[in-house]
């Protein structure tokens, strides 16, 4: 029971079985409708299948909704995608490119960029200190760059206006530990984009929040979704219904429906799949 959304481009984007599948050219180079897309993508645990041979397709620029109940395989195929785990068998295609054997720094790198969970956050480090730990990851380890005065204030201005883009510009000389909740997941994105994703992989971004602090994630991944891509696993079906384009929804491993969150949210087999099991 997989569809298609009707809006995804021009109909050849989702045709064909070739390499080339889902690229058009637009100007220059070759742009992919798709930016992402996995086939067959299977993960065993010791003879338990998590995910049972998922193909995903991934719209660049959208905000796409990974959702389904415990247990469903949802965080399991993060951790493939972003090389955390090797898959069993299957293939993930990013960017035209497959990625499926390379390292997880090699995939990060190239932009496919998973959301730190908060125990990544140095604690006793100031906001700034964090973010500016992110960028250093980020521009390798090259020693000599970091000896000039010069480079570490072009670090901080850097590290200054990500901490804008997530509203804690004020809180920059704040030991993290200070921090609420809320604020913490939001020094969490600013280090996820001081890795410049074009694909970002947010695992349950208002997980444990209040209302108005889900809230204010929601209009902050709106506004960090401007000129990138989005896959974020949610529970929370209202944020879903706000901010996602397209909604995949598995269950026991396998995809179970696919398409526009008002047309996937009535589906009978997608409403048993939740009763009893939402939280
Ligand atoms: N390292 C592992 N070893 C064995 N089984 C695992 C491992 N990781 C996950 N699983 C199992 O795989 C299944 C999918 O787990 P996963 O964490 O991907 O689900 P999820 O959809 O993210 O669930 P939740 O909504 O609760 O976060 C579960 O049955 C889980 O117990
Ligand atoms: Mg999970």
């Amino acid at each position: 029971m997989i569809r298609r959304p009707p809006d995804t481009g021009p109909p050849g984007a989702w045709a064909g079985d070739g390499p080339g599948e889902g690229l058009v050219v637009l100007g220059q180079g070759m742009i992919g409708e798709v930016i992402l897309e996995t086939r067959g993508l299977r993960k065993e645990f010791r003879g338990f299948v998590a995910v049972d041979g998922i193909d995903l397709r991934v719209r660049r620029g959208s905000i796409h909704a990974l959702i389904g109940p415990n247990g469903a395989g949802k965080t399991t195929v993060f951790n493939l995608l972003t090389r955390f785990l090797p898959a069993t068998s299957g293939t993930i295609v990013y960017n035209g490119q497959d990625v499926t054997r390379l390292r997880p720094a090699e995939v990060a790198r190239q932009g496919l960029v998973r959301s730190f969970q908060i125990s990544a956050v140095f604690p006793n480090l100031t906001v700034l200190e964090n973010v500016r730990v992110a960028l250093q990851r980020r521009l390798g380890t090259s020693f000599h760059f970091w000896r000039s005065q010069r480079s570490l204030e072009v670090l901080d201005e850097r590290a200054m206006a990500l901490l804008e883009a997530v509203d804690l510009a004020g809180q920059a000389r704040t030991t993290t530990v200070e921090l609420s909740y809320g604020r913490k997941r939001a020094l969490e994105l600013a280090t996820t984009l001081a890795l410049e994703p074009e694909l970002m992989l947010l695992d349950e971004p208002t997980q444990g929040m209040g209302r108005e602090d889900v809230g204010r994630v929601v209009a902050l991944i709106r506004k960090l979704s401007a000129g990138r891509t989005v896959l974020m696993v949610e529970h929370n079906l209202s944020v879903v219904a706000d901010l996602s384009d397209t909604i995949t929804v598995l269950a026991r491993g396998s995809v179970l429906a696919f398409g526009a969150y008002a047309e996937v949210s009535r589906d009978p087999a997608v409403l048993e799949a939740y009763v009893g099991t939402e939280p």
